[in-house]
């Protein structure tokens, strides 16, 4: 297994619709596919997909971590997952804004329009389906994910650019928003 270089944004690969995948079994996909999950577990992301390891082919990886799963029935823990030739049914024309960050776009975040529930199909490299109806984080990771294919990065799907920055800003501005709530708190005040 290899640890795998990330495209980042502004890299051609990135935009380009990627080609299904003749042979979900074969063993370059299966070694491909095993390089991705350690490649995303080494960068601590939960997903990737096959054009940010500079390979246009429709497949991509993802995980579900305990941390992030919301707990209802489609949005549990899941483990490393691969979707081989993905489809995605929007479950509602709802848009919910999800914090995202991808690893082509590094030290960012930015909150994202996703519709809430989704139905997703695609195989394993075993030719098992993968996939199901799903919610929450896991079905903002696979609408992420998803998007790749197709040449799409978040920010493309922003509408209000004030929900975008530095992850260390970010973290910065919501400590300093909980200290001023603690403050406010600890006078006795709650407005
Ligand atoms: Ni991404």
């Amino acid at each position: 297994m290899a640890i795998l270089k990330i495209a980042r944004m502004g890299h051609p690969v990135l935009l380009q619709k990627a080609e299904p995948v003749a042979d979900p079994g074969a063993p370059e996909i299966r070694r491909l596919v095993a390089d991705m999950i350690e490649t995303m577990e080494d960068a601590m992301g939960a997903g990737l997909a096959a054009p940010q390891v500079h390979v246009p082919l429709r497949l991509f990886v993802f995980r579900v971590p305990a941390a992030r799963a919301g707990g209802d029935p489609g949005d549990v823990p899941v483990g490393n997952t691969v979707v081989i030739n993905p489809t995605v049914e929007l479950l509602t024309d709802e848009r919910v804004l999800r914090w995202e960050g991808c690893l082509s776009i590094p030290g960012l975040r930015a909150a994202v329009p996703r519709a809430p529930r989704i139905r997703y199909r695609g195989v394993d490299c075993d030719g098992n389906a993968i996939g199901g109806e799903v919610a929450g984080f896991h079905a903002g990771v696979v609408q992420h994910e998803y998007d790749h294919l197709d040449g799409i990065l978040y920010p493309m799907r922003m509408t209000d650019f004030r929900n975008f920055g530095f992850l260390e800003e970010l973290a910065r501005a919501d400590a300093a928003r909980a200290a001023a709530s603690d403050a406010a708190a600890a006078k006795g005040g709650n407005a």
